[in-house]
């Protein structure tokens, strides 16, 4: 096991040098293919994971930090959602920059309001943690760099970012890469961790350059099983040791058909991966397909034999259906979800995104 855990106690500012200061990160979410679901320790994912980073789905949030007036060893942070005072999730965000204060000390000495916005309808029942906790991670590690420049290089940089992001959703971990990113140490990818995501985006071939997500939704309510709870179902599976396997050994097979251009076998075991994180699920007691997840699933299927077209589902922990696909097939691809897919929506409602090129500092 790696031994790395950043925790320094040198970043911490002499209180003459505090002076208040901002900064802006966009990050996307991202859709993982073969899935993290199962964790151990302190956000150790059981098994590896390998997404797509997303561009249109994001969260842009805005850090602005001054000096506490008072000295305390409390975290001192409002927080605004959608422009609006969000308790819930500032009583999150507080929980979590109180884990970060080895890594970050100046934390302890500082008062923060955080503005947060995502770009996806919040009814849309789209996952956010991905992107607001990456979006967050980024902007602890750019106040770092802005008081301390302390990364040599933007590889570090990113590195760190992960990390501190993987502390607040594991998959949150991945968004901070472009394209693809790993995460979960495997023998199939040269310097994959546990720790923190590495980008893949090097090695994928052209076949899997601009892929499109269209992100159906079926149904907007609040997931009826948070991830966190999700999780620690996996601990009493009887199945999740095979599950653990199954993902490891898809992993292999997957990032193999990324660089060989194999669409066939990654749409196989992108299918699969989502059908058999929702049977770890239903063996759980959990349904969280909708019966229009199903219709749409089927008719993807149908679609495809029908027009041999290499178009995939997949789905996270919820109701709503990725459609993953290639570039060169769009025009046919929108008929069909505009004619077949859309009406199974709620409200016809689809968000059409495409893989994008990871958090931009703005
Ligand atoms: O990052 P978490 O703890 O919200 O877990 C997310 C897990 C899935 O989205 C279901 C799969 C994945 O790998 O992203």
């Amino acid at each position: 096991m790696e031994n790395l855990n950043y925790h320094n106690p040198a970043l911490i500012i002499e209180s003459a040098n505090l002076q208040p200061g901002s900064t802006i990160w966009r990050s996307p979410s991202n859709i993982a293919i073969v899935k993290y679901w199962g964790k151990h320790g302190v956000q150790m994912p059981r098994n590896p994971s390998i997404s797509f980073t997303l561009e249109g789905a994001f969260t842009m949030t805005r850090v602005d930090y001054k000096p506490k007036e008072t000295p305390s060893n409390e975290v001192e942070l409002e927080l605004y959602f959608q422009e609006e005072r969000n308790e819930a999730f500032e009583a999150r965000v507080k929980k979590y920059f109180a884990s970060l204060t080895e890594i970050f000390p100046f934390i302890k000495q500082m008062s923060f309001k955080i503005q947060t916005a995502n770009s996806f309808p919040h009814s849309a029942g789209i996952a956010s943690s991905a992107s607001a906790m990456s979006a967050l991670a980024l902007c602890l590690c750019s106040i770092e760099d802005e008081l301390f420049k302390s990364f040599e290089t933007d590889e570090a940089f990113d590195q760190k970012a992960s990390y501190v992001a993987r502390l607040g959703s594991g998959s949150a971990c991945r968004s901070i890469f472009p394209t693809l990113s790993v995460w979960g140490k495997t023998s199939h990818v040269e310097g994959s961790s546990d720790l923190y995501g590495i980008g893949f985006a090097e090695q994928i071939h052209d076949n899997f350059k601009n892929f499109h997500d269209d992100i159906l939704i079926v149904s907007a309510e609040e997931k009826s099983v948070s991830s966190t709870a999700g999780h620690a179902l996996m601990e009493g599976n009887p199945f999740a040791e095979p599950r653990y396997n199954q993902a490891r050994k898809n992993l292999g097979t997957v990032v193999e058909a990324i660089k060989a251009g194999d669409l066939e076998t990654f749409g196989k075991i992108c299918e699969e991966e989502a059908l058999s994180l929702h049977a770890m699920m239903m063996n759980s007691n959990y349904l969280l397909m909708r019966p229009n997840s199903l219709k749409i699933m089927e008719l993807v299927r149908e679609y495809r034999r029908e027009t041999n077209h290499p178009i995939y589902f997949t789905l996270d922990a919820g109701p709503n259906v990725h459609l993953l696909y290639p570039e060169n097939i769009i025009t046919d691809v929108r008929v069909f979800v505009d004619e077949q897919l859309a009406p199974l929506c709620v409200e016809n409602y689809y968000i059409a995104d495409w893989v994008g090129e990871g958090p931009v500092q703005q």
